[in-house]
């Protein structure tokens, strides 16, 4: 099971302020459980757009509708707070890999999220791109044989010459190491995920080492420390050669009575 009782596994994050700025020094991490009450759900549905809505009926199982709509909304309710307007008035647009900005910020606010399980983690700011991946450890993959799958040469070696019992987390890491560059850049899985390398090992902080054809790539971006407990993996990749603050928020119940009191089911 991914535990979504991110409050006992996670101390360190702190309970989020109900008025946010963002800001050009900054990175705000949110984390949120996206496994909660119906009513809510039912809530947050109401400031949904029809798309957004035509979205979730496609979900062939209740859990993973839900969860896309509290993922969803929840991204409403924190944007409105950025840019001081009601959740339900932010208007998406999508770059041709599917990455989503706010209408009219595209070149200034970044933001990004990713969820697994019942887990949800965003990431705002100003004037840097910015991705981010969240993953469950806890499934069964073959981790030695979809890294020869996704993973660079570099990483492969770096993985198997760790011992075996080190070699799962490690995974993971690489993972969302790789994920969170490719989101940051809006690429997808339009970018070749051999083509570039990030740190593997634990004793290696996180980094992005190298992209093919691209040298002066790798020092052009930083990841942020992350610690979403023992139970995830997650990783944040911004864009800038400054080391930006980073705040980590957990999203609190009061943020969202505070906006959904007179949303109507
Ligand atoms: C879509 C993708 C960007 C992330 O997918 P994912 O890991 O399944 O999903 P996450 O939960 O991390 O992120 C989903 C969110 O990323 C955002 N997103 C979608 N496309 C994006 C893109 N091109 N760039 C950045 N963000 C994107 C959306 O907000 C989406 O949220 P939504 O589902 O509520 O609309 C893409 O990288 C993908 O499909 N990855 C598959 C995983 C894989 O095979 N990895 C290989 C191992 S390295």
């Amino acid at each position: 099971m991914c535990p979504t009782k991110y409050q006992a596994v996670i101390p360190n994050w702190q309970p989020a302020p109900i008025s946010v700025e963002a800001s050009t020094e900054e990175v705000h991490l949110w984390l949120a459980s996206i496994d909660i009450a119906a009513a809510d759900v039912e809530l947050l549905h109401g400031i949904l757009t029809n798309d957004e809505r035509e979205r979730a009926a496609r979900f062939h199982f209740e859990r993973d509708r839900n969860r896309f709509i509290a993922g969803r909304g929840l991204l409403r309710i924190l944007l409105g707070g950025y840019l001081r307007k009601p959740p339900a008035d932010i208007s998406f647009t999508y770059n041709p890999n599917g990455k989503p900005f706010v209408r009219g910020l595209e070149d200034h606010f970044d933001f990004n999220l990713s969820h697994s399980g019942g887990l949800a983690l965003y990431a705002f700011t100003l004037g840097h791109r910015i991705g981010v991946d969240v993953e469950c450890l806890d499934r069964e993959l073959e981790v030695e044989s979809l890294a020869s799958r996704f993973f660079s040469v570099q990483e492969v070696a770096a993985l198997m010459a760790l011992p075996p019992h080190h070699r799962r987390k490690a995974f993971f890491d690489c993972w969302t190491r790789k994920e969170a560059y490719i989101k940051a850049r809006g690429e997808g899985l339009s970018f070749g995920l051999k083509d570039f390398s990030v740190s593997v090992a634990p004793s290696d902080p996180p980094a992005l080492l190298n992209v093919s054809q691209e040298p002066k790539e790798a020092e052009r971006w930083r990841y942020l420390p992350i610690d979403a407990g023992p139970s995830y993996a997650a990783a944040a990749a911004v864009e800038g050669k400054m080391n930006p603050r980073t705040r980590y928020w957990r999203f609190r119940q009061e943020i969202l009575n505070k906006n959904l009191n007179g949303v109507p089911a």
